[in-house]
């Protein structure tokens, strides 16, 4: 029998899924105050760089690049690097625990969260002016992608969801999204309690 509460796409499966961590994370990003200063603003983005630089080979992969063909250039990892350097803080060492060689469901769970905080990210580039900073100085990641944000998301989600997967592709692709908002959550803690102790 067919769940009601189940929504048909997968996209939104993976939304109603990754609902309760987004809200967490939502409320872990507010905790930090990032609009207080530049100083716990520029945590948040070591976090976003550590976070696109492991899924730098996710987003190099051929076999993902054959299902979404823009693939390549959605990441984030060199804008969140210049931004960095805009705010005189140095390359993050790697932090263990990245996410190595998913399957090609996990991998879809892990884009599926990458791209979707590019929607979260319309409301934090808002926000950043107070600082001093913009989509082209100290918060490029958060800047509105090449061909628009709802397009981009749009187009994303139109390939996901029309993926055929078997059960256990379907499986790993949500597992991948929870362990995606769990590895944000712990580079945000690990990126502010490296900065506390500076
Ligand atoms: C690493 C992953 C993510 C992070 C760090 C993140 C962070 C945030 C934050 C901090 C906000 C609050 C913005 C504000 O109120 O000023 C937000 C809002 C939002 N996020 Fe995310 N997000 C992530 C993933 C996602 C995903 C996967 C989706 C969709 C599939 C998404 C969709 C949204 C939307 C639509 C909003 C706007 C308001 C709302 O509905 O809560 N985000 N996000």
């Amino acid at each position: 029998m067919t769940n009601l509460n189940t929504p048909a796409l997968r996209s939104q499966r993976l939304n109603q899924s990754t609902h309760a961590p987004h809200e967490r994370l939502d409320r872990a990003v507010k905790a930090h105050d990032p609009f207080a200063s530049r100083e716990h603003f520029t945590p948040f983005v070591v976090a976003q760089y550590l976070f696109q630089s492991e899924l730098q080979a996710l987003y190099q992969d051929a076999e993902l690049a054959a299902i979404f063909p823009d693939l390549a250039e959605r990441c984030r990892a060199r804008q969140a690097l210049a931004d960095l350097a805009d705010l005189g803080a140095p390359v993050p060492a790697p932090v263990p625990g990245a996410v190595q060689q998913p399957s090609l469901g996990e991998a879809l769970g892990w884009l599926f969260v990458s791209e979707g905080s590019k929607l979260g990210a319309a409301f934090l580039i808002k926000r950043v002016a107070v600082l001093g900073l913009s989509e082209s100085f100290g918060a490029r990641h958060l800047g509105e992608p090449a061909g628009g944000r709802a397009e981009g998301w749009k187009h994303f989600t139109r390939t996901l969801d029309t993926l055929s997967l078997s059960a256990e592709e379907e499986a790993a692709a949500e597992a991948g999204a929870l362990a995606a908002f769990e590895r944000f959550a712990t580079l945000l803690q690990h990126s502010y309690a490296i900065a506390a102790r500076a």
